[in-house]
Formats: structure tokens, sequence, C-alpha cells
């Protein structure tokens, strides 16, 4: 569920109409609403009430200061897998101990950062990662809290460039090895080994493989307890896909994936973390777009839209399906004919969709991209010297920019020209 609704024929985010945003900032641009946002983490929230917990939001679904000012003062954790994110996370007001640092390539630098502004606990790649944070660790007269990322080696049934639990990804340390790397782990100055950590891949929408994932997690816990580890938290990753398009069977609930953890690890007597993005965010969120052209080409039509590939690039990185609705309410009866819908980028991947059911929509007209509140701002690009689009805030009937556009004079004043040029 959403708050993006057609209200007396007009596509709305929460009480505000769009086409007012649109007269305001521009087209194309991105607008959130702070309800659905409030709503996905307290679905998390509730479904794990009763075990001691943490949800923690991925930020690199979304990671405005405003999206996460609002979610970390719901009590929001942060998952972050940069020094950027971790900064980001800081700068909305999220302290160190709720914030947790994933990632496979950690450099030196963003875990001195971490560990000198404060960390919930550092989620491990490898034997050369822990020995690099043990090291800075004791330099800094530190201990670092630690999880290892372990790779159950379970297939995530999704896009294979989002899944990350097989052994053949690059994700994590294969749980076979586990015992080993946590028996150095302990033995390592300035490491605090305090759990164990697991994420499968993303927009998973069967909870077989998460639960697949959690026995295997719950068998090492037990094993590693018996060796005299204190493992004392469970961190569950993301994943939990969300439906995409309106008819397509619906994903399970956060409810159930709740009462499979707590069915699978409750008796652990351990704290869950867990770190959705996309289920949080994507929903939460539309790009709108105006029609620059409407094509006619030989056997197809081209509706040629002011976003493109540079704005969302999900159509063509995944062949992903985003719903596009027209911001006027179409008149009942209205014949949706196919359409191929395009954005002006100069290479045929700039398609949004091919052969789409769109009801008519002209020159100047408003469309709305569904569910482009997760990896769309956040993997947007310039690329065509396009500038980054702004990014709106809605909350109830009022609304905010929370990211600007920036001018021409602001792109090209990043770039210098050598004086020996
Ligand atoms: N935790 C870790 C360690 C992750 O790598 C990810 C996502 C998440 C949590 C959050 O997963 P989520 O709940 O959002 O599914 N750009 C792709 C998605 C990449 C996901 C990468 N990792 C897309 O647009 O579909």
């Amino acid at each position: 569920m959403d708050h993006f609704l057609y209200k007396t024929g007009v596509l709305h985010a929460e009480d505000v109409a769009i086409p007012e945003i649109a007269a305001a900032v521009g087209t194309p641009f991105y607008v959130y609403s702070a309800a659905t946002l409030t709503r996905h983490f307290r679905l998390f929230d509730e479904a794990l009430a009763g075990t001691d917990h943490l949800v923690c939001f991925a930020i690199k679904s979304n990671s405005n200061l405003a999206v996460l000012k609002l979610l970390g003062d719901l009590g929001a954790g942060m998952d972050v897998v940069s020094g950027g994110e971790y900064r980001r996370a800081k700068a909305a007001g999220v302290p160190g101990e709720r914030i947790v640092f994933s990632g496979v390539g950690k450099t030196p630098e963003e875990i001195r950062l971490a560990l000198t502004g404060g960390i919930r606990q550092f989620n491990v790649e490898s034997e050369p990662e822990l020995r690099v944070i043990s090291a800075i660790a004791t330099e800094l007269g530190l201990r670092a809290p630690i999880a290892l990322r372990v790779n159950p080696d379970v297939d995530a049934k999704t896009h294979e460039k989002i899944a990350t639990g097989k052994s053949e990804n690059k994700f994590g340390i294969p749980i076979a090895k586990a015992r080993a790397v946590y028996a150095e782990a302990a033995a390592l100055p300035g490491i605090d080994v305090v759990g164990v950590d697991v994420h499968i891949g993303s927009q998973l929408t069967d909870l077989a493989p998460f639960e697949a994932a959690f026995r295997k997690v719950r068998e090492l816990t037990l094993t590693l307890r018996a060796d005299g580890h204190d493992i004392r938290r469970l961190d569950l990753g993301g994943g939990l896909g969300i439906p995409y398009t309106r008819s397509n069977l619906a994903p399970p609930l956060p409810v159930e994936y709740g009462a499979m953890i707590k069915d699978v690890l409750g008796d652990l007597g351990c704290e869950i973390e867990i770190e959705p993005g996309r289920l949080i965010s994507g929903n939460a969120g539309l790009m709108v777009s105006s029609v620059i052209y409407l094509k006619e080409g030989e056997g197809r039509n081209f509706l040629i839209l002011d976003a493109a590939m540079n704005d969302l690039v999900r159509p063509s990185m995944y062949g992903a399906h985003h719903d596009i609705i027209p911001v006027i309410e179409p008149e009942p009866g209205t014949a949706p004919a196919p359409i191929d819908i395009v954005g002006p980028v100069c290479e045929t991947g700039d398609t949004f969709a091919k052969a789409r059911d769109l009801t008519p929509v002209g020159p100047g007209d408003l469309v709305a991209f569904r569910s482009a509140g997760a990896y769309g701002a956040v993997m947007a690009s310039e690329y065509n010297s396009r500038p980054l689009i702004p990014e709106v805030l809605v909350q109830g009937d009022h609304f905010a920019v929370i990211r600007q556009r920036p001018s021409f004079k602001e792109m090209l004043g990043r770039d210098s020209i050598p004086e020996w040029l």
C-alpha cells in the first residue's frame, strides 16, 4: 500500500497534487511520501515485536538526508556500505550505535572513520578485512564489534545481478570456513565478536530461500557458541521484495517474514537485526516525467519523455518493470494502446518499456513511474550531461524540495581545464 492515489482525477502524493509539484520544481523529479516510508518502517518494526531487534534501513536504496532523518527519528538503525553512507547516517542524526557497516571492500579510511565516529558493528566479509580492522582498532586503542558475513550457498531465486548468497558470488565468508575464521577473530586484538551476519540477495519474492539461509545461521550459531563465542546478535540482511506491478503475485508480507524469523531463530535469545531497503523506500517514491514528443515509427510508436536511463537506470540495467501511469486519470473506458516508452539519451538501452499499454498522452502531459523510491535517485548519473534530478518529500498537504536540481553552472563548475591546455 502507498499514498499515491488519484483524487478528483489527478494523481496525488498524499494530499499534494503531482502537477503542483511539477509546476514548482520542473520535471523530471522524484517524489517520496513520508506516510508511506513511516508505514513501511513500522511494518518491519511491528513484525519483530516481542524480540529484541533493530531495523537498519539499507541506505543504498535511498540515501537522501531527509529520508534518513525521518526513519532515524522513528528509531531506525542504518545499514551503510561506504564512508559516504556512514557520513549521511551521522548527518541525519543517527547515532553510531545504530549504524552497521556492511560491504565487501571497506577501506582503512572507512574503517577508521567508523571506529572513531562510533559503530554498532562491522559486518566483515573476509579474513584480510578482519585483520585490517583489528590493526586499526588496536592502534586507536578501541575494540571493534564484528559479525562475520557468512555466505550460506543458498539460491535466492532473484535477478542474477542482485543475488549474493551463492558460493560463486563475491560476498561473505563460505559458511564451511566460518568456524575457523571466528576462531581467528576471537584471537585477534581489538576485535569483539558479537554476532553472525547473512544477506542472500534483493527482491526476493519467496520466504523459502531466506528460511534456508536462516536455518544455516541457526546451526552455525549453536556451533559457535559451543566453541565458546558469545554470539548475541544476528544480522539477517535485507532483500524482501516488493510488488512492482499491481497484478503480479504479491511477495510475502513483513509480518510473515517476521513470524518466520521468530520461528527459526526466536529461541536463541539473540538480538535480531534486519537491513531492509527496497521494501521501505521502493513504493514510497515516484519518478515524474513530462512527455516531450510522440513519435510515430514504422509499426510502433514511441513516447519520448524528459526522463532517461541516467535518472532511473533499473529498466535498462536489470530489464526491470516499473508501472508507468498518466498523472491525469484517464476517463473511464479510454482504451490503452501499446507504445514504447523511451528517454532522450543516445542509446537504444534508454528504453523504459516496450509495447506498454498506456492510455493516450501527448506532449506536455505528465506521467509517473511507480515503485521508484528505491535504487532510483541513488543510482542516477549525469550521463549525456543531464543534471541529477531533484527529490521532493511530501507529508500530508505540504511538500519540500529535499535535493535541488543542480544548475548547469554547478555541473560544469566541477570540471577544470588545466592551465597548460
Ligand atoms: N543489506 C545488504 C548487505 C545489501 O547488499 C542490500 C542490497 C540490502 C541490505 C538491502 O536489500 P533490499 O532490502 O533493498 O533488497 N540496485 C538493485 C538492488 C541492489 C541491492 C544490493 N544490496 C536494484 O535496483 O534492484
